[in-house]
């Protein structure tokens, strides 16, 4: 299969990707990303020059460019990470989340569509659903109640994945997850926040009364249901991810601290995030069922294994906090 991925320099599409060449490798990849703040070709630095794999620099948005890659490169398959995924810069800024989540997924649909791309998944999250009371998880079932910029594009960007299977018969899977962690994820995100900043003997910021609720799951077990949503999930389908792991966040910065072997003192309580939704929880028995899915690694190994890699690759993160890259890919590209 000829697999477009979109967003693929972000977190969870650099993942993707290497998990992807590894398990697959008879397929080519061409990764389509416009390098936002958050898009670092750095996180696929290690798979050096692969035939399987290229990259093109471009937006989702830009009818034109998306047209052209889908043609050029025979585009099977289109896997959709390309997204503004942070809460916070949604509340500052919401403009740009309607404009990539909505409107760029619209066009991807649209050039799916008219190039008969045959399988088209869009990598949705729970947050789409809105808050949970302390009880109850969310099904597929579930009414969406977006309560941020954030989730609302992301659930219109879903309506539209839904509307285009529906009416034109594109063969769209939209997939729910919960919070991911791992490798490679933007240090303004709260676990590699957390992260950097115990390292560095910094305060570290919980909102409110760090009492909400968040359901983590590895981006490794994330990698894997997108696959199979990919090769087995049927049409128009809407398939929840999780971990079955909920943590109260002041509960998950105490155990980071204690892996770290930091002090609690280094918690600092801030002002909360304005409409922050309490609690997410996924009730993820469809895909078990029907797809044969289930989270492989444990919590516990797997933040352990996550702290020693930012602990590790601090260059990497320091190159992020400076800008550095970006400059550097800005050029590269601009140049050719
Ligand atoms: P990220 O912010 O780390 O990466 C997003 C990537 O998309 C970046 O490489 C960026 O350059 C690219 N991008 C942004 N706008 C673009 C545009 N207009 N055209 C082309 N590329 C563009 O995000 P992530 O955490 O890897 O999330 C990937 C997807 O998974 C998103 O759709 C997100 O909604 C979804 N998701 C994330 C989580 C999570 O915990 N991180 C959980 C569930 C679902
Ligand atoms: P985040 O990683 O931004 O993911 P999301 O908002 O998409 O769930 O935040 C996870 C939780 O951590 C969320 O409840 C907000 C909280 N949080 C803090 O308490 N402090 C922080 O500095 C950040 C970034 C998040």
């Amino acid at each position: 299969m000829v697999l477009l991925v979109t967003g693929g320099c972000g977190f969870i599409g650099s993942n993707f990707i290497r998990y992807h060449l590894r398990a697959h490798p008879e397929d080519n990849i061409v990764n389509f990303d416009k390098l936002t703040y958050a898009g670092n070709p750095a996180n696929l630095a290690d798979l050096g020059t692969l035939s399987a794999y290229s990259f093109v620099r471009g937006d989702i948005c830009d009818r034109k460019a998306v047209d052209s890659v889908v043609e050029r490169h025979r585009v099977e398959g289109i896997i959709n990470f390309a997204a503004e995924t942070h809460v916070d810069r949604s509340i500052t800024g919401p403009a740009v989340f309607m404009e990539t989540n909505a409107g760029g997924t619209n066009v991807l649909l649209d050039v799916a569509r008219e190039h008969g791309v045959q399988r088209f998944v869009q990598v949705s999250t729970d947050e789409v659903y809105g808050s949970l009371g302390p009880e109850g998880k969310f099904t597929e079932e579930t009414p969406l109640h977006p309560n941020s910029p954030y989730a609302a594009s992301k659930a219109a960007g879903d309506l539209l994945a839904g509307a285009y299977h529906h009416t034109y018969g594109l063969a769209v899977m939209i997939t729910r997850c919960s919070n991911n962690y791992g490798p490679y994820q933007f240090p303004e995100k709260l676990i590699p926040l957390m992260i950097a900043n115990a390292a560095g003997g910094k305060k570290l910021p919980v909102y409110g009364d760090g009492q909400n609720v968040r359901d983590w799951l590895h981006v490794g077990d994330h990698c894997v249901a997108l696959d199979l949503a990919l090769r087995k999930g049927k049409p128009g389908e809407v398939y929840n991810i999780g971990g079955g792991n909920e943590w109260k966040n002041l509960d998950l910065v105490k155990l980071l601290l204690s892996r770290m072997d930091r002090p609690e003192s280094l918690i600092e309580f801030v002002k909360d995030r304005p409409g922050h939704d309490r609690r997410y929880a996924i009730d993820a028995s469809k895909i078990a069922r029907e797809l044969g899915w289930g989270p492989a690694v444990s919590f516990e190994t797997g933040l352990a294994e996550t702290v020693e890699w930012y602990l590790a690759n601090e260059g990497w993160r320091k190159t992020i906090e400076s800008g550095e890259y970006r400059e550097y890919y800005r050029k590269m590209y601009e140049d050719r």
